[in-house]
């Protein structure tokens, strides 16, 4: 039987540390005295991922009976900025927010510690020295999926092969990270060449801009490493268009594992899907409920993710929840 590599969603703490020294949060547990108020700052409506992961945490802030005050920064540093200083504002009990690039927030998260409001980084973690601006980050390994992307590459290419990259937001955590680890993997072969990278944004329809301008200047492309599905599915849209096969003529591997993703997997159209977990609901809302009551949590919760060949996407692609 076919078995997917590992489990979602299970926990591992990497370090047991960072009590809540300030307890909970300027509003406590919300004006009615009882009800915790999360303000959740979201980077956007970019991709599969990003819907499947807003679903999650507005139905287990509901299951769980926390009152969510949710916004959407389109991919925008200064919405989510201004967002947080709305939750500020508004007195919540805890703010968490998944930042779009991992520099720039050391004031707005200063202001929220001053205002004794609780941060969780949910998804993508910030660059800043100062760790006590937030209680946790839960979130993936971004350089562990660019090492799985890597491995995979190593062990099925063989002679010189020309691999374009593209890349997720500039500046985002994943698109750092995820470029990291699969350079660190490929060193191992120096047949493998990174001769184009661009962002798409983590977009379709960016990965499906770039991938046509790079299909134009490029002589030889062998592989398209993609950050995300979403940029992938672009890709083959592009591949497609220019009368070459995808998953055949130009192989595809792409970071995320959503049900598009999966499917074109299947199809034979990408080849390796790195799986990054986007259900941290249930688990957010237990951190925050923590943070609130001022109880001791993790500095670090790491999603426990997989990755699939073509052959697992189909086996996993009827339980796919998302
Ligand atoms: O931060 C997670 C990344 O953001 C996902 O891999 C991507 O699809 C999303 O836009």
């Amino acid at each position: 039987m076919l078995k997917k590599i590992t489990t979602l969603a299970s926990v591992v703490l990497l370090s047991a540390v960072t009590a809540c020294g300030s307890g909970g949060g300027g509003g406590g547990t919300g004006s009615s005295g009882d009800t915790i108020t999360m303000g959740f700052a979201q980077v956007g409506a970019e991709s599969g991922w990003r819907t499947a992961n807003t679903k999650s945490i507005q139905d287990e802030a509901k299951a769980a009976g926390i009152d969510l005050k949710f916004s959407d920064a389109q991919q925008k540093q200064e919405n989510q900025i201004k967002a947080i200083r709305s939750y500020i504002q508004q007195k919540v009990s805890v703010i968490a927010f998944s930042p779009v690039v991992e520099t720039g927030w050391d004031t707005v998260l200063l202001e929220a510690k001053r205002a004794n409001i609780p941060v969780i980084l949910t998804d993508r973690s910030i660059d800043s020295d100062d760790t006590s601006l937030y209680k946790t980050f839960l979130g993936s390994d971004f350089v562990e999926e660019g090492r799985r992307a890597g491995d995979w590459l190593v062990s099925n290419a063989s002679g010189p092969t020309s691999v374009v990259e593209l890349q997720g937001t500039t500046g985002a955590a994943p698109a750092i990270d995820r470029k990291k680890g699969f350079e660190e993997k490929i060193a191992a072969k120096p047949d493998i060449k990174v001769v184009a990278s661009q962002t798409g944004d983590f977009t379709r329809s960016g990965g499906k801009q770039v991938m046509e301008a790079m299909l134009k200047s490029q002589p030889k492309i062998d592989v398209v490493y993609a950050h995300n599905d979403d940029m992938g599915l672009g890709a083959i849209e592009a591949i497609k268009a220019a009368g070459k096969v995808p998953g055949k003529d130009i192989k595809i591997i792409t970071v995320d594992a959503v049900k598009d993703g999966m499917q074109a997997l299947a199809n034979g159209e990408i080849n390796f899907i790195v799986e990054c977990n986007p259900l941290l609901g249930k688990q957010l809302m237990d951190l925050a409920k923590k943070v609130v009551k001022g109880e001791e949590v993790p500095a670090r919760v790491v999603t426990e993710e997989g990755t699939f060949t073509q052959e697992q996407a189909k086996a996993a692609l009827p339980q796919r929840q998302y």
